[in-house]
Formats: C-alpha cells, structure tokens, sequence
C-alpha cells in the first residue's frame, strides 16, 4: 500500500488531542491536522493552556505543534488535503427520543461522514476512533457510498483504549492496538502507522464488527469488576470484613489478576456508563432481554454504590446535614484528569445539596465555572428549567475553594471524592483541629486508610469495612 502521509483527525478532545499528538510524535514524516468545529477548544490546543489535562500532554504537543501538529477549525480543508481521517467526536448518551437514557447519540458522527462524503476527492481512508455502536460502519459506508464526485472510501474501525490520566503512557506502550476492517490495503495502511512505535505482536487485526463490539465490551467488563468489588463492599461493611483485604486474595488469585478491583464511591467518565447503556440498547435492539438486564445491573450498582455513600454521611451525622458544611475534597472522575463527567462527585454533591448541606469544594485541576455548570445541569434534573429551591441551594450553598484547609475550616465533616496524590500530603493536624467536632471524614477511595487518621482525632469511615 502507499505510505500515508496526511492525516486529519475530526474531533480535538480528549482522546482526537492526545492521540494524534502522539502519532505526530511518533511519525515526524506525517503531517498531522486534528480540526474541531470548538473554536475556543482549537484555540486553548495552541495555547499552553491545553483543554485537556494529562500528565506529560504538553511537553509532546509542544514537540510536535507547529512541526507536523496542527490544530484548527479548518475542516474542509482538513478532510480535502487528508489521505486518512480519522472521527474522534462525541458520541454521548442520547436524551430526548428513541432509545432515550441508552442509545448513543450518533448525530455528530453522521455529520461527519456527510461531510466528509461532501468534500472528499479521490480515495479515502475513514477511521472510527470514537466508540461506536456495533454496526455503525455500515451507516458510514453507506452514506460515503451515495456520492456523486466519484471520490471512494474505505472504512476502518480502530477504537482508542487510552485511560484518562494516563493517556500518554497508554498511548505510549498500548496492550494492543486494534484495527477492524474489510479492506486489506487500507487495513495495511493504518498498521503501517503503528508501526513506528507498537511492536508488531501488539497490532491486532479483526473484522469490522468484532473491532466495534470489543470497544464496548472491554468497557463494559472494566466497569463490571468496578460494581462487582462495590457490590461486595456493601457485604463487608455488614460483617467486619474488610474489602482491600478480599480484593487483594481474590486478586492474587491468576485467573481474576489484581487490577481494577479498588472499591470506591463509584466509578464515573464519560465512557462507563454511556458504553455500557449502548450495549444494553443494542441487546434489546437485537432482542436479547436477558442479555440486556445482566448488562445492565452494572450500572444499577453503581448508583446503588453512590447513594450508598451519601446516605452513610447522613447516618453517620446524626440522621441530618442541613446546614452543616460538608468539605468536598476532589471533583474530578479521578486523578490527574480534568475531565468531570459522570463523575460520582456530581452525584454525591447534589444529593447532600438536596439534604440541605452547604458544600465548600475543591478540586485542584477542575476549574470553578466546570464544578458550577456540572452542579446545576445536575440540580437541573433533565428539565429545562431550575426549580426555586434548586437555585437558591447552587447560590447559597455551594462554595468553590482554592484549597482543602479553606474547604475543611469550620466544616462538620469531609468527604474525599478524587484520589488526589497532595490529599495524603494534607496538614491533617490542622484541618482536624479547624473542623467541628466530632470531625468526620468520609473516604470514598480509601485513600487515607492507612494513615491512622484516628490518631489525630478524626472519626474516620472508608468504603467496605466497619470503623
Ligand atoms: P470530547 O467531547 O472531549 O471531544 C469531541 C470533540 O468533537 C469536541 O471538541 C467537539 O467539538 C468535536 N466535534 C463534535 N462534532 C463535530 C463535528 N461535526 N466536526 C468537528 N468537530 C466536532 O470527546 P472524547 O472524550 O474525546 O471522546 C470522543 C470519542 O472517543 C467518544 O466516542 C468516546 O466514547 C471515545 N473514547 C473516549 C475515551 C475517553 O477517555 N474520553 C477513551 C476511549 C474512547
């Protein structure tokens, strides 16, 4: 096949931005062009203000941008000049109509491969990057396949398994890169690319139904062991066995392998959730009801985990919160990330706000307005206005901090959201001793467990043990 030299990725978040970053890195003889219809996006990706935080994104993209890295909002163009194009837009759960609350919205996809269809000339490459429903490439090929200019297409599936927080490293040294197609040539094309950094062993090869569907899959089963441990934990907590115990003796075991069995609040990200609920959709699409209800569960427990919390705190503060100040350490869906979404924090949040707390929060990579706007469409409930209540709660009793010991002066209680490295690097003396008493902290990580926190004075409650 001919060496592909110009790549156009549409789509400039979070996994568009890091990915072709990283293959601009990797390929200095590619030239690579990643456009987005943001224009603000475009113009903090070439600021040094990058939209996305990742350990180590800056220093590749400052390597790279301006050599054979370019953001804008030039699309046309973009698509006219590529031999390859890549869509990395969102593809989020889609709210209003058929398949309401599961079924992905895949308008912005579809305006991609009209547009596409539009402008292309000659023969293309199209690449889904985004997660795509099973069969998705089908609409695809068939809208390119309605063109007049006698350009033509071939379709690939190459979906991205990078992890938050550690994009760069993931993106680095991937488990496998995995790239569906029907045509080899094109299949040989993309390879071709990997190449340049992945071992060859690590370049897996499927048709283009198996690649869509084991995106899904592989997200559906990671959350799997998240609610599976979670759903265990709320046992230890019944019978003084203790979680971390359980996960590390199951884990040792070879066949279940110790990762991702970290009981928590819950686990969140755009991805989980809206993945796994496009799965159950296309179950019940394809009639497999059973198939769907097992599915679905996973996401049953973890909404069953994060009420669980909330409703801990409440307990464990005599039965009410209303007017207490509640300190929120962490905002984000984990560390090293500032990406909120579904994030277990927005849901702990708006049910002590509905509990009538006050929440003083901080978050020491999530911006202030981000924290606000995540609040309120939560207040929001779907509708499209606040109620009364809902708004005088956001206005009065929510305050965004710029530093844990201001959050956690005066307050009748902690509760850690975000595994943060700098929260075990905290005064803990000093946020105790400007707290009320009883000092409560409330562990949704099980970050500070082995910090004898009782020590200082705290009344000390992680997930999946008895205190
Ligand atoms: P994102 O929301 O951060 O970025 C999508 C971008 O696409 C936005 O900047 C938006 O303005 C742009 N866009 C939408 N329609 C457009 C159009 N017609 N023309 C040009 N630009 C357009 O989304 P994110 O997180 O990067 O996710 C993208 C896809 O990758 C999703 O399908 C997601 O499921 C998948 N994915 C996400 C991972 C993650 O960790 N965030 C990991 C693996 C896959």
């Amino acid at each position: 096949p001919s060496s592909i030299r110009k790549i156009c990725c549409i789509g400039a978040g979070y996994v568009g931005g890091p990915t072709m970053a990283m293959i601009a890195k990797q390929c200095p003889h590619i030239e690579v062009h990643v456009v987005d219809i943001n224009a603000a996006r475009i113009a903090q990706w070439n600021s040094d203000e990058l939209p996305v935080y990742e350990p180590g994104l800056l220093e590749v993209v400052s390597e790279c941008r301006g050599r054979n890295l370019h953001f804008s909002t030039e699309v046309d163009s973009a698509i006219a000049e590529a031999e390859m194009i890549f869509i990395s837009v969102n593809t989020p759960t889609k709210h209003f109509g058929v398949g309401a609350g599961r079924a992905a919205n895949l308008e912005f996809i579809e305006k991609c491969a009209r547009k596409i269809a539009e402008v292309a000339r000659g023969h293309k490459i199209v690449v889904e990057k985004s997660t795509l429903p099973v069969r998705t490439a089908q609409a695809i090929k068939t809208i390119l396949a309605g063109v007049s200019t006698g350009a033509t297409f071939d379709v690939l599936s190459n979906p991205e398994f990078l992890a938050e927080g550690t994009a760069i490293e993931d993106l680095l040294m991937p488990d496998r890169v995995l790239i569906g197609g029907e045509s080899q040539s094109a299949i040989d094309a993309l390879v071709e690319v990997y190449a340049n950094w992945v071992p060859p062993e690590r370049l897996l090869t499927t048709n283009l139904w198996s690649s869509e569907l084991s995106k899904l899959t592989a997200n559906a089963f990671l959350a799997q062991r998240v609610s599976s441990i979670n759903s265990i934990s709320a046992l230890c907590e019944a019978t003084e066995a203790d979680v971390d115990e359980v996960a590390a003796a199951i884990g040792m075991d070879s066949r279940i392998g110790p990762k991702f069995l970290k009981a928590s609040v819950g686990f969140g990200g755009s991805c989980f959730q809206k993945d796994i609920l496009n799965l159950v959709y296309l179950c019940e699409y394809f009639r497999l009801p059973e198939v769907a209800e097992y599915w679905e569960q996973v996401v049953k427990m973890n909404d069953y985990q994060k009420s669980r919390f909330v409703s801990r705190i409440v307990r464990t503060l005599f039965n009410t919160v209303s007017d207490k100040k509640i300190a929120i350490w962490g905002f984000a869906f984990k560390k090293d990330t500032n990406d909120t979404r579904e994030s277990a924090a927005i849901y702990v949040c708006r049910d002590l706000l509905r509990e009538r707390a006050k929440l003083s929060i901080y978050d020491p990579r999530v911006s202030p307005e981000h924290i606000r706007r995540e609040l309120t469409d939560a207040m929001r409930n779907g509708d499209a206005e606040l109620n009364a209540t809902s708004a005088k709660l956001l206005a009065e009793n929510v305050e965004i901090v710029s530093d844990i010991h201001v959050a956690s002066s005066d307050a009748h209680a902690v509760a850690l959201l975000t595994e943060w490295d700098e929260f075990r690097e905290a005064d803990f003396q000093r946020i105790h001793d400007g707290m009320k008493k009883p000092a409560f902290l409330f562990d949704g990580r099980n970050l500070l467990k082995d910090m004898s926190l009782s020590d200082y004075g705290f009344d000390y409650h992680g997930i999946g043990f008895s205190s």
